[in-house]
This record gives structure tokens, sequence and C-alpha cells, in this order.
């Protein structure tokens, strides 16, 4: 089997900063308590004219240019989603059109936070088999478009963005490891119902919003994160201690810490950023992860554990060794793609 490596990574969120005092504005809620209990001081919101689509083509065209490589080289788009900006067509037949990988195929995969490990996962199986030589691979998602403003429980937590990664076959680093769970049984925990759902349970009023309890998948949250490190350190037979840095799906600064905690990792050993853009879903963790690099947090060597969950409920784990070169790499501004879908 080949291995796998990360030749080039991007990322991209809205320009419209929303702070706690402006969702202040909107429910009875305090800058206070939004800090206190999730760590969050703002989120990235999309604009009218901006969508996952325009997030996801911005994120992918930096990882392409960062990967030194001609789109038309990629054979795979995948993008992990939950927000897609049609039903139909996949939100990723609009990314292949606006990054130029006009050679490839595209799907999405909804595994919502954990749409990213399980993106890359997927992806590495088909570079480790030899049947694809480069994959760009997304977590991108615009969950102001699905929240309830009204709901206090809901819509302090989360923001829009996305995140970018290139995938090809290499030489390098250990090979990647990767744990995926899904826990059907709890999956009415976090929902956003469907027009295309049981007539019985289409909302009154026609609006497609999450709803979610949060206290439970709270506690689902730290458990899970714990199972999916040990369980990826013991698949991949590198020692939790010996990672470098690990990258937490960043929903709330509280379950970090606690899953960190229970693991007996130290804080400055984890990245977060969920402080500037919230819980940005399927974003989380590759943005997180391209921003990680660009403020020098990864160097070539290092042992990278992403780990995560979401909706489903889903959970997971994906270990890998960073082998690109980053000092030489500068983010080049490229002016989001004119308006797809
Ligand atoms: O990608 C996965 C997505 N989902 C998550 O990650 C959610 C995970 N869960 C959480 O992050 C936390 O459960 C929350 C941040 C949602 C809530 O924090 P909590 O510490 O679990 O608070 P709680 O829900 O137990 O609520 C405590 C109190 C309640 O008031 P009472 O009953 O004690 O009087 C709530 O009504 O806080 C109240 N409350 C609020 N107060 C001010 C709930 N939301 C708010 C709010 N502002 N936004």
């Amino acid at each position: 089997m080949r291995k796998v490596q990360i030749t080039g990574w991007g990322m991209s969120v809205p320009e419209k900063v929303m702070t706690n005092a402006e969702i202040e504005k909107l429910v009875d809620t305090s800058d206070e308590w939004i800090k206190s209990r999730s760590g969050i001081s703002e989120r990235r919101i999309c604009g009218d004219e901006e969508s996952v689509a325009t997030m996801a083509i911005e994120a992918g065209k930096r990882a392409i240019e960062r990967a030194r490589i001609d789109p038309a080289e990629i054979d795979l788009v995948i993008l992990a989603t939950l927000t897609d900006a049609r039903l139909l067509p996949s939100t990723a037949a609009y990314v292949q059109e606006g990054v130029g990988a006009r050679r490839a195929g595209a799907f999405d995969l909804d595994c919502a936070c954990t749409g990213f490990i399980a993106g890359l996962g997927v992806a590495a199986q088909f570079i480790a088999t030899g049947a694809m030589q480069k994959i760009l691979v997304i977590g991108a998602d615009a969950v102001s478009r699905i929240l309830d403003w009204t709901d206090r429980g809901t819509c302090v937590l989360f923001g829009d963005g996305a995140g970018a990664v290139v995938v090809e076959a290499g030489d390098e680093g250990i090979p990647l490891s990767l744990y995926l769970r899904n826990d059907g049984s709890a999956a009415n925990a976090l929902t956003v119902p469907s027009p295309m759902g049981v007539r019985s349970e289409l909302p009154a009023n026609r609006e497609f919003v999450i709803t979610m309890d949060g206290p439970a998948i709270f506690r689902f949250a730290v458990e899970a994160m714990v199972d999916a490190a040990r369980e990826v350190c013991d698949r991949s037979g590198i020692a939790l201690d010996d990672f470098d840095l690990v990258i937490p799906h960043q929903a709330n600064l509280r379950i970090i810490q606690a899953a960190a905690r229970a693991l007996k990792v130290p804080m400055d050993k984890v990245y977060t950023n969920v402080e500037r853009y919230g819980n940005t879903s399927g974003g989380s963790i590759p943005l997180a992860l391209a921003e990680a690099v660009d403020a020098g947090r990864i160097k070539k060597g290092d042992r990278i554990l992403l780990v995560g969950f979401g909706a489903g409920m889903s959970w997971g784990a994906l270990t890998l060794e960073w082998t690109a070169e980053t000092a030489s790499a500068r983010l080049s501004e490229i002016p989001l793609a004119a308006a797809t879908a």
C-alpha cells in the first residue's frame, strides 16, 4: 500500500465577523455566558453572495496553489458538508468546476462535523490502493443558513468556514490511520429536517433549522473524543504522547479541555480557534489544520492527530505525519471565485 501525504492546504472564512455583542441583540444571552460556556467570542457569517460553495472553492484553490499542481491533475474532489448550496446537484459539482479540476470526479460526503475526517479517510484509500493519484478534500459549512436565530441554545455556537487539503501518494512519514464510528440510536440528538422527509415531521413553518440536545451532546462528545483518540493511537501503534499536535473538532472549548484532561494531553499540544470562528461543522478541523500550519504550529516531521464528533452521532480520529515544507509556503491572495451556487 502506498503512503498518503498532504501536499497542499488552505482555508476560507467569510469577511463578516459577528461578535457576541451582536448576538446579545438577537436573543436573551450575554457575552459572558457564551464565553464561559463555550469559549466563543466571535464567528464569521456568510454574506448574501457567499455560500458553502464560494468558501469551498476559495479554500480549494489555495490548497491547490500550495501543492503546486495543475488543477487538471486532480482525480477527485470530495466535499464534506451538511449545508449544500442546492439539494441538487452536489455542491462538489460547483467546486470541481470552480477550482478548475476538469478531469476530476466529484461528490459530497455528509458525516456532519466528522465529515473531514471521513473524507480524508476515503481519499486515503483511493491513494493507498493506487486507484487515484491526487485528491482534493474539503470540509466546509455555512451553518448560519440553518440556524434558528431565535434559539439561544444553538445560534450562539455556530459559524461559517472552510478548509481544504490536497492529498497525494508519497514515501515519507507514517501511514495514515483512521478510526470512524457512528451510533445511530442517538441520531435525533442533533437534526435538521428536510423538505423531502416524512410529511408528518415537516416543520409547520417550513423552516429547516438545527435542533439540538446540547447537554446530551456535550457528554457524548467528551467520551467520543477520548475513545477516538485512544483507538486511533492503538491502530497507528504510536503513543498519544508522541503526537506533536492534536487538532480537535472546534465545537466548544470546554468539550476540548475536558477531553484533553481525560487523555492527559496538555492544552499547549491542542490547537484551538473556536474562540474566533465558533463551530464551523465540517469546516472546523481542516480550517484549524490550515491555520495551524500558517501560524507555524506545524512543521515538517510533526505527527498530527485529528479528532472529532458530530451529528449521527458520529465520531472519529485520524493520524498523519506532516511531510510538506511549510516555511517557504506563502499564501497568495486569491480573489473569491465568481458566485456559483
Ligand atoms: O458539532 C456538534 C454540535 N453541538 C455541540 O457541540 C453542543 C455541545 N453542547 C454544548 O456545547 C453545551 O451543552 C451548550 C453550550 C449548548 C450549553 O452549555 P451547558 O453548560 O450545557 O448549559 P445548559 O444547556 O445546561 O444550560 C444552562 C443554563 C440553562 O438555564 P437554567 O435551566 O439553568 O435556568 C439554559 O436555559 O443556561 C441557559 N442557557 C443560556 N443562557 C444564556 C442556554 N443557552 C443560553 C444562552 N445564553 N445562549
